[in-house]
């Protein structure tokens, strides 16, 4: 699995020694969010649902997880609680490994524990994604039909309008009743997919369709 991948096999040897096989049948739970844990898992074999329950208590998946992955690494690195519930979406083998033994392996490895930092990273990266999505689903829409109603008159040909800008992003956050942040992201999601350039405040759509797309709110 990914994490064993790091070590050299003296190191996963000394891991193996301490991991222990558990088996879970499709729909168990494997443990619940605010449970206390001391352990990681890696799946063997077969795929788990990552989920938490919203205050009305309707259940969210935040991911599904498959064979070579591993999940549990929150509650075992800072000792804290479960932050999502596990469950079995099929019959799973995981490999488990004890807090105890797995920090000691982690002082001594420290590609592992870079591994281990980079998947982290990456579940935050991810996570900061679906957050800006959900609490901002309707930015892109406002922001879309902005830009198109600022460039409205813009010089430049019709389907791929110029315009200085006067707005700072604050401003244009305020004009969309969002923060500068979420705007400042949006943008330059949009430039980075090639939809609009922005140069020295000067603001080019290149993909207006698309912007008319995402403003009709498709
Ligand atoms: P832990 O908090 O110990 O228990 C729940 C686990 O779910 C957590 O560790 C992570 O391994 C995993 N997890 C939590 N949030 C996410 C997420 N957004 N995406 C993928 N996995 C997650």
């Amino acid at each position: 699995s990914f994490v064993f991948e790091a070590l050299d096999g003296q190191a996963r040897q000394e891991l193996a020694s301490f991991a222990y096989v558990k088996r879970f049948k499709s729909g168990e739970t494997i443990f619940s969010m605010g449970a206390t844990g001391q352990s990681m898992m890696a799946i063997a074999e077969g795929t788990v649902r990552v989920s938490m329950l919203t205050p009305s208590a309707r259940e969210i998946t935040l991911n599904d997880l498959q064979s070579g992955e591993v999940f549990g690494e929150i509650a075992l690195l800072d000792g804290g609680e479960r932050s999502a519930t596990v469950k079995a979406l099929t019959n799973c083998t995981l490999i488990v490994l004890e807090r105890r033994s797995l920090l000691d392996v982690l002082q001594r490895n420290p590609k592992l524990s870079i591994h281990l930092i980079e998947l982290l990273c990456h579940r935050v990266r991810r996570s900061d994604e679906r957050m800006i999505e959900i609490a901002f689903l309707e930015l892109p829409v406002r922001l879309a039909r902005l830009l198109l109603r600022l460039t409205e008159a813009a010089p430049g040909s019709a389907d791929r309008p110029l315009k200085k800008l006067s707005q700072s992003q604050s401003e244009l956050a305020g004009m969309t009743g969002n923060t500068r942040e979420n705007v400042n992201r949006c943008l330059r999601k949009w430039q980075k997919a090639e939809l609009i350039e922005l140069r020295d405040g000067w603001l080019i759509l290149e993909d207006r369709q698309a912007l008319e797309k995402i403003a009709a709110g498709e």
